[in-house]
């Protein structure tokens, strides 16, 4: 499995379990799974619902002594609703009691949007409040207080364009050393991703997989789906490999960390086996011209009437 390097040394296996849309009765199984397969990086977030039951999975793969605390990933994620600076330690607190951990690896700002404390997801725009109310530079020097409570290991962000980057970059102490964002073959963000090289903040891909079993809310008509897309099917039959595999392949290919999502043991394990995929050159170049610029999570849910965001505000 290859490793991606923090600055102080610290290694992250490329490829994590995804746990967004993983529901309660299934998530426990699947960390479990997961962690049976290889898999020593899980992706987390308070607002999936199911941080408790990932924590009791946890506990109890370390306490029959299959993995320890140190020999495994955990992220995790500041919900929207508490960007203020007094809200941010109490949320890292909640996640880590959840959990059932003393500490998180790394610890990011979910989305570069805030909402009203308790408001889980907006419904009109008197539930936001403006990046004016709470700058992200107020949010990132919480983020930073945490690191330095040895809370988090390491501490960054996730949705952010590049001129979220650079505000933080210029005015923080520290920089934030992750973003996590959405990245597969019609959505590859080349700008932002050589942004983050250049600057070297790390990547990973969230919906690797395009994110199927999402919302009906969240999806548009007609959407095309990526995992039945012409040339990844071809390019699958060609390499005796699953379509998913091409896509998990074609980050781990970039050096991008990737999460896909699944509580299919079965589908775990093949996941964890793109690892082993080489693509060639000409095989990314083909890839590489499957860019739409097509993002699966919109981020319309931020931009209603009267919310204080815009999709260039938030997408650039
Ligand atoms: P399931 O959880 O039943 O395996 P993403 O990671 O982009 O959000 O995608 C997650 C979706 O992809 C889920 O519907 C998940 O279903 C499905 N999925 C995960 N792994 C595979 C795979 N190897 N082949 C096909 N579908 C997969």
């Amino acid at each position: 499995m290859k490793l991606l390097e923090f600055s102080n040394g610290d290694l992250l296996p490329i490829l994590g379990l995804g746990t967004w849309k993983s529901k309660k009765g299934e998530v426990y199984n699947a960390v479990k799974a997961a962690i049976k397969a290889g898999y020593r990086h899980i992706d987390c977030a308070p607002i999936y619902g199911n941080e408790a039951e990932v924590g009791k999975a946890l506990h109890e793969s370390f306490d029959e002594g299959i993995i320890e605390r140190k020999d495994i990933w955990i992220t995790s994620k500041l919900w929207n609703d508490s960007h203020a600076r007094e809200h941010v330690e109490p949320a890292l607190q909640k996640t880590l009691d959840d959990l059932q951990l003393d500490y998180l690896d790394l610890y990011l700002i979910h989305w570069p949007v805030a909402l009203k404390k308790g408001v889980n997801m907006a419904h009109s725009g008197s539930d936001f409040l403006s990046l004016q109310d709470v700058p992200l530079i107020e949010t990132w020097t919480a983020m930073e207080d945490v690191k330095d409570k040895d809370l988090t290991k390491h501490i960054g962000v996730s949705n952010f364009n590049v001129e979220h980057l650079k505000t933080i970059i210029d005015q923080g102490k520290d920089r934030p050393e992750m973003n996590q964002i959405e990245l597969h073959p019609y959505l590859q963000q080349n700008e932002v991703v050589k942004f983050c090289k250049d600057e070297h903040i790390l990547l990973t891909a969230y919906s690797p997989l395009g994110s199927s079993d999402r919302p009906d809310a969240l999806k548009a008509d007609n959407e095309p789906v990526l995992l039945e897309d012409p040339a990844i099917l071809q390019l699958a039959r060609e390499k005796n490999a699953s379509p998913a595999q091409i896509l998990i392949a074609w980050s781990v290919n970039r050096d991008i960390a990737v999460i896909p999502k699944s509580v299919n043991e079965q589908r775990i394990n093949e996941n964890y086996e793109s690892s082993q995929i080489e693509l060639t050159d000409g095989e990314m170049e083909k890839l590489a011209q499957l860019d739409k610029g097509m993002r699966y999570v919109t981020g319309e849910f931020w931009t209603m009437k009267d919310s204080p965001y815009t999709l260039e505000d938030i997408w650039g």
